[in-house]
Formats: C-alpha cells, sequence, structure tokens
C-alpha cells in the first residue's frame, strides 16, 4: 500500500464507503431526521454566517471528512503557511499572502528576518502616493490633476484590483476614474483611452516579473500614447510601476523612486493586499485600503486558529472534496446576490484553478484523483434566466455558493428585499426539488397534459452554501477574499498538490512567441505541427490577399 496515496488511507476510503450508504439519500430525509439541522449547520466566521445545513451530508460526512484533513496534515502545513516556511516548494518560495494583512503587530519571518518592516513601509509609500493623487497635488505633466487612472496588468496584476475595485465602487473618489486594460487585444486599450486627455491620466503598470509580454506591450503602447501627446519627458507623471523587477523598471523608464515593490513570496494571485493593490487604494482611499486588510486578516486568524471541526474555509474546501472525488463533479458556481460582486466568480477563477489545476502530487507523482474544480458564476438574479435551468434540470450536479447581504448598499424600494428573497428561494428549489407527485398536481392544476410532468419535476438534492455577510464593506469583501483563499489552500493540501506555483501557463506562452517569430520571418515551417503551420499560412495568405 503507498501510504503517501491519499487514495490507500483508511479516511479516504470510509468516505468511499459512506458515499456508497449516502448515494441516495436526499436532502429532504436529512432535514426530516435532524429538526435542528437548519441551526447547528449554521456557522459564523467572523462576521460572515454560514448556512452548510443544505449540503448532501451528515454529521459522519463531517467526521470523516475531519479525520482526512488531520491525517492529510493540513494544520502543519498551514501553520509552515504562517510561518514562513518554503512550501512553495517548485519554486522554492514562501507564501505569505497573510504578511501583507497582519494587522496584529507580529512579526513575521522569512528566513530569520522579519519581513513586517517592509510590509509597512511599502504601504506607507501606497498611502502617501494615492493621497497625492486623490488630493490633486499629483499632477500630470502639463500641471493638470489626474482624472483617470489606468492599471495595466494582467491575471494576478489585474484581477484582484479589478474585482475589488468593482465591489466597493461605492467608497471611491467618484471624481477619478480607475480604468483597467490587461488584454494583448488593442481593442481594450484603445476603448479605455479614446475619451480620455493624457494630460489627466496616469498609468499604474502592475506586474511582478515586469517581462510578461501582454502587459510590457500594452505598457509600451501608453508609454506611446503619453509621449505622442505630451513629449518625451512626461513619463515620470503618467507612469509609476507595481513589481518585484526594479531593473526592468528602470530600463523601461520609470524612476524608481516611483516603484511600489512586492517579494517573491506573494503569489500573483494573492497579491490584492500588495502594492497590487494601488490602484484600488487610490479609488477607495487607504483608510478604506487598511479596513480591508483588517477584515483579511481577522479571516486569516481564525482559519490560523480554529479547529478543523469549526473552521470554515476547511470544512468549504472539505465539503468540495467530499463532491469532486466522491460524487464525481466537476465544477462549482460561485453566485454572489450582489451586482458590485460581479467580477468575484471571475478573481476565484483564476484565484482556484490556477492554484488547483494540477495533476502531479508536492512528491512528483501523478495524481490517481481528480483535483481542483472548473470555477464559473455569475451574479443573481442574472443567472437565473441564463443557466440555473441546468443546475436545476441538468445530468451534472453542480455545488453552489450563494453570497448576499442583509443590508444592502442602496436602499431603492424593495429591490434588495426581492433580491435576497431570490436566493434563499433558489437554494430552496435545488436542495428541495419537486418530486413527481407535487409535479403531476401542479401540472393537472394548471390544465397542461400529464405527460408534461415530467418536464416539470425537480430533482432536488444539488447541494449549495449560503454566505450571508451584514453589509458589502471593505473588511467584509477581505473577510470573504480570505475565506475562498484559505478553502483552495486546505484543498491543495488534501490533494498534495502545490498549489502556490503556475507551471502550466509556460508552454503556451513559449509557443506563443515562437509562432510570433515564425509570423515575423513568414516561416511557417519553423513550427512544430503541421495544423498551426496551415493555420498561420492561411492567416498570412489572407492578410497578403487584403492588401
Ligand atoms: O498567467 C500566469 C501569471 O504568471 C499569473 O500567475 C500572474 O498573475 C500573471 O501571469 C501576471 O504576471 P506578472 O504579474 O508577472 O505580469
Amino acid at each position: 500500500m503507498d501510504e503517501s496515496d491519499i487514495t490507500t488511507t483508511k479516511a479516504w476510503q470510509d468516505l468511499q464507503d459512506h458515499h456508497q450508504a449516502m448515494r441516495d439519500t436526499s436532502m429532504r430525509s436529512l432535514f426530516e431526521a435532524d429538526d435542528q439541522r437548519a441551526g447547528s449547520w449554521s456557522h459564523q466566521a467572523v462576521d460572515l454566517r454560514i448556512d452548510l445545513s443544505k449540503h448532501l451530508a451528515d454529521n459522519h460526512t463531517l467526521e470523516l471528512l475531519t479525520a482526512l484533513a488531520r491525517q492529510s496534515g493540513v494544520e502543519q502545513l498551514r501553520d509552515d503557511m504562517f510561518n514562513g516556511v518554503r512550501i512553495n516548494t517548485t519554486e522554492n518560495r514562501a507564501v505569505l499572502h497573510t504578511a501583507l494583512r497582519n494587522v496584529s503587530g507580529r512579526p513575521v519571518m522569512v528566513d530569520g528576518t522579519d519581513v513586517m518592516p517592509d510590509v509597512l513601509r511599502v504601504l506607507d509609500h501606497m498611502a502617501e502616493f494615492s493621497d497625492s493623487v486623490r488630493n490633486g497635488s499629483w499632477t500630470g505633466a502639463t500641471g493638470k490633476r489626474i482624472r483617470t487612472v489606468i492599471n495595466i496588468g494582467i491575471g494576478g496584476s489585474d484581477l484582484g484590483p479589478v474585482m475589488a475595485y468593482e465591489a466597493l465602487r461605492d467608497f471611491s473618489q467618484r471624481d477619478l476614474a480607475l480604468r483597467f486594460v490587461s488584454n494583448i487585444d488593442a481593442t481594450q486599450f484603445v476603448e479605455a483611452t479614446r475619451d480620455l486627455d493624457p494630460a489627466e491620466t496616469l498609468f499604474i503598470i502592475s506586474s511582478k516579473t515586469f517581462t510578461t509580454d501582454e502587459t510590457m506591450t500594452n505598457a509600451t503602447t501608453a508609454r506611446d500614447w503619453i509621449t505622442t501627446a505630451l513629449g518625451q519627458d512626461a513619463t515620470a507623471n503618467h507612469f509609476v510601476a507595481v513589481s518585484t523587477n526594479a531593473q526592468a523598471v528602470a530600463e523601461f523608464g520609470i524612476d524608481t523612486a516611483n516603484m511600489f515593490e512586492f517579494w517573491d513570496w506573494v503569489g500573483g494571485r494573492y497579491s490584492l493586499c500588495s502594492a497590487i493593490g494601488l490602484s484600488l487604494m487610490i479609488a477607495i482611499g487607504k483608510d478604506n485600503f487598511h479596513d480591508m486588510l483588517a477584515g483579511f486578516h481577522a479571516m486569516d486568524e481564525h482559519f490560523r486558529t480554529a479547529p478543523i471541526e469549526q473552521n470554515i474555509p476547511m470544512l468549504l474546501g472539505l465539503l468540495g472534496i467530499w463532491y469532486g472525488n466522491f460524487w464525481d463533479t466537476r465544477s462549482e458556481a460561485i453566485l454572489p446576490y450582489e451586482q458590485y460582486l460581479s467580477r468575484f466568480p471571475a478573481y476565484f477563477q483564476q484565484g482556484n484553478m490556477e492554484s488547483n489545476g494540477k495533476r502531479v502530487t508536492r512528491d512528483g507523482r501523478y495524481v490517481s484523483y481528480q483535483t481542483g474544480p472548473v470555477i464559473w458564476g455569475e451574479p443573481g438574479t442574472n443567472g437565473q434566466h441564463a443557466f440555473y435551468q441546468l443546475l436545476h434540470q441538468g445530468t451534472d450536479i453542480v455545488p453552489v455558493d450563494f453570497i448576499g447581504f442583509v443590508h444592502p448598499r442602496h436602499q431603492v424600494g424593495e429591490h434588495h428585499d426581492k433580491l435576497m428573497a431570490n436566493m434563499f428561494a433558489q437554494s430552496a428549489a435545488l436542495a428541495f426539488g419537486k418530486t413527481p407527485e407535487e409535479a403531476l398536481a401542479d401540472t393537472k392544476a394548471l390544465g397542461l397534459p400529464a405527460d408534461v410532468a415530467r418536464h416539470r419535476e425537480f430533482p432536488g438534492n444539488r447541494p449549495s452554501t449560503t454566505i450571508l455577510a451584514p453589509e458589502l464593506t471593505p473588511n467584509t469583501l477581505g473577510q470573504l477574499t480570505a475565506l475562498y483563499e484559505h478553502k483552495i489552500f486546505t484543498q491543495g493540501a488534501i490533494w498534495n498538490i502545490n498549489s502556490f506555483d503556475q507551471w502550466g501557463v509556460e508552454l503556451g506562452k513559449s509557443l506563443a512567441k515562437q509562432t510570433y517569430a515564425a509570423m515575423k520571418d513568414r516561416d511557417v515551417t519553423a513550427l512544430g505541427d503541421a495544423s498551426s503551420a496551415q493555420l498561420l499560412s492561411t492567416y498570412l495568405e489572407l492578410q497578403d490577399e487584403a492588401r
């Protein structure tokens, strides 16, 4: 027996047996068997109320899942992360995004050095700079105040600020707009700048490596746009950088005094609380940014200290494993009932899929089990009129997270209560469905032919978590985001994969370079396969015909 393969462990095999026993259990029967279930499966993590009652799980499921977590050493790996151990082994790096929001005053050591003085120094630098943009004392080359800030970055250097800016728009300084350019497709740059005055525009070039092709291509286009309008010397007033690579920043022509640094122990998709959040801080101000950090930290503390049985990120991670590895589900939906969270699913699409889309264990073996799910989602209620059909009656089971707020950002008429009524109703419909008898009765009542009844059945037993927060604020956004980060961590630890590297993006990047060189040389034979060579040759021929 291979002890290092989780599927051979007792905890895993017990879960397989338990799944066989649970296969036909219905959500209705779980509630009938325990009239306290709604209460006893509801938890509190900092300010978030988390209802786990609508899961296909009983107390024994939780015992087995927590045994799996203990046996997999999740707690040790978590402690190693917080203590600065180089748990990102393939890149030989510590994983310390938690230090970025460590508002406790405790030191955080990496190789015997406390990183907190550097973290606090950069936060002060960001605060000073964002104040100067917000109050107009930082001006463009002609002396005009900055009206639009454009963050140029991609992946983790884009999605975090995009998500959080959208989420916290209501806290932003409204006479200062924030825009984002990430795609190498020029359309995004052209559309983002078409109505702007270069003299009032500031670019933040955000790139951990400062080598990412999309970002450097967009940055070069932005520099041309500024210098064409304002002259060569304008770069200094219109560009700042966020990076770990001071040399490349200087070579691009940005004064390193206007560079906001972060460190190799901050993963791109975990970098929102680092200087990558500079654009966000400019939009919402330093106090709101600090409030967000405090929210992150509060959830970090919960994750760091709560026993597995009450540790909400761990329980969410375990339930995800329960479905993916034992019920064979393939995707999870994140469905925020809050328009401001419209980019939250996309943010955790990267967060989760780039972290846990892995097939090799930390000790270099191929996994023999499913790892990270496909993550997707849209805000409610729009999704209800689009893809919920499949959630309710499709052949796949998709575990769902509903996220809602008690108090709306905008109290307008009955909008919020109607929104929340929809969220509660959807979780009930997914869980409890409509039986064949119920479907027949209401089909008849509607005067429809009886054979329509089957189409009107809802199988139910479709699991969901409901997260209810008091109000969308910087603090609760921080809590929510850290909650998902640590859920991802828990799953990666149990699957014994490295959640903090992303080698899977490399092959495409190097082939794109090779293909671009072949295109410029007009040498399709330089491509390694016939299909790509043919595509490139067709592309070049059609371009030639159009000339
Ligand atoms: O897509 C791969 C990736 O390395 C992400 O992990 C990262 O967030 C993104 O590219 C951007 O990288 P950088 O900040 O170095 O430009």
